[in-house]
């Protein structure tokens, strides 16, 4: 191997192991036994945005899946295994949709470039972007559009996640979980409350399933 760069993960991974241990020998084998995690976050893949470090959380408490701008696409198998599995199985609390500003997703879908297979990716931003075109464009600057798409694309991802049957059904039967959209903001680091929606928050009719 010529490139040695990953050696230094893998350094740097064998020190924080054995931090953990010195704090706290019984570290690892309490965390092997059990996984109960009370948050499922659905962010984006962007490196600047790691789940854990920025909530002050550790191993065991955020089940995760990331994908280009945090996106919920309902015939995502991935999403949605991830879904029914946190909330059907570990009965998480708590979905955050978590966006950020600055998304280089939601940027490429405010743009006409063609990228490839990512277009067929982008296409449901640029599908957000439609339904509200008129308030992204009454604002005066790219930066200011491009955040105000980032917000509302977090809105839509929530509305989509209780549009799914795996959200009608446990809200139905276990009041739970509550969704949560947030943002977070590269330049001061905080995370910003966007949109919210507590069990059984009304639906549009069209996306009720009545034999849940
Ligand atoms: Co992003």
């Amino acid at each position: 191997m010529t490139n040695s760069k990953q050696l230094r993960l893998l350094l740097e991974n064998k020190a924080w192991a054995k931090g953990k241990i010195l704090d706290d020998p019984e570290y690892f084998e309490r965390l092997v036994g059990i996984q109960h995690p009370e948050f499922l976050w659905i962010g984006c893949s962007d490196s600047r945005v790691p789940a854990n470090e920025i909530t002050g959380t550790e191993p065991g408490e955020i089940f995760v899946h990331r994908n280009i701008a945090n996106m919920v696409v309902h015939t995502d198998l991935n999403l949605l295994s991830v879904l029914q599995y946190a909330v059907e199985y570990l009965e998480v609390k708590h979905v955050i949709v978590c966006g950020h500003y600055g998304c280089g997703g939601v940027k490429a879908a405010m743009n006409h470039h063609s990228l490839g297979i990512i277009n067929k990716w982008l296409r449901n931003i640029k599908d957000v972007y439609r339904i509200h075109r008129e308030e992204i464009m009454a604002l005066p600057t790219e930066e200011a559009q491009t955040n105000r798409l980032v917000e509302l694309n977090v809105k839509e991802q929530v509305m989509h996640l209780a549009e799914t049957s795996i959200i009608q059904k446990a809200w139905k039967h276990h009041q739970r979980p509550h969704i949560h959209g947030w943002v977070y903001d590269l330049h001061d680091g905080l995370l910003r409350q966007i949109f919210d929606m507590p069990p059984n928050t009304p639906i549009d009719p069209i996306y009720q399933f009545d034999n849940l």
